[in-house]
């Protein structure tokens, strides 16, 4: 069995070094990783640079949110630095920004819509007049308009994303778990086949994988899994 491109392991872990010793342990079960902001701070582009020298994909998860101009000015340096996916806020001036200097770049922009941390509660606090659902759907909405190329949305909003955005968005989701693998934080999470059945085309699973005792072996069992699905 070979590596399903539609599975991205989190590279969360504290140092390059460890970072790079899973990928080698993983080896050519895994084709696709994602660098957060603890490893973005600690050496993660050159690491990105790395993986991409590997043929690997690489999924860089700075969720930029700044002013536009800031925005724009990252996201160019970004895109050249050749990787695949990265992150910024839903706002319109954040992704009309990101958009614009991705250009031409194989770079794909992804839209994080509400974090999953956030309650109804959290939002009203923070001065908006939408619920959690209202604001996620209003932001795919938005996301399509400005051009981004999809969204990160929990498997349980995955639906209403590929409903909304056609067949060609990005919907990549985390919270994935199989029923064999601890849920962790992960309060809303979905197996593998259930989170592409709703309409994602890209998993991001990270523990079930990274913290097994073979991570080799639990890749191949959650690839098997998304088989012919
Ligand atoms: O280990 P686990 O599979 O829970 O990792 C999920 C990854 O997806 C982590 O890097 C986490 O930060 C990220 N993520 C998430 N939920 C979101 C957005 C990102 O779990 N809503």
């Amino acid at each position: 069995m070979t590596a399903d491109p539609r599975l991205i392991i989190p590279l969360d872990l504290p140092t390059v070094d460890e970072a790079r010793a899973m990928v080698e342990r993983l080896g050519d079960s895994v084709s696709f990783y994602k660098i957060g902001l603890e490893l973005l701070a600690t050496g993660g582009m050159g690491l990105a640079g790395e993986l991409k020298a590997q043929g690997k994909q690489v999924f860089l998860d700075w969720k930029l949110h700044d002013i536009g101009a800031t925005v724009e000015r990252s996201a160019r340096v970004l895109a050249g630095a050749g990787c695949d996916l990265l992150t910024v806020h839903a706002e319109p001036q954040v992704m009309r920004s990101a958009v614009l200097a991705r250009g031409a770049s194989d770079l794909k922009i992804l839209a994080v819509t509400v974090l999953t941390s956030l309650t109804d509660a959290d939002l009203a606090e923070m001065g908006y007049a939408f619920g959690a659902r209202d604001l996620v759907e209003r932001r795919i909405r938005q996301a399509i308009d400005c051009g981004v190329d999809g969204v990160v949305s929990s498997p349980h909003e995955a639906a209403l994303a590929r409903e909304i955005a056609g067949p060609d968005f990005l919907v990549v989701t985390p919270g994935v778990r199989s029923d064999w693998s601890a849920k962790n934080d992960q309060a809303r999470a979905a197996t593998p086949a259930d989170a592409l059945r709703a309409g994602a085309s890209h998993l991001v699973c990270g523990r079930p994988i990274t913290a097994a005792t073979d991570p080799r072996e639990a890749a191949l069992k959650v690839i098997a899994e998304m088989a012919g699905v």
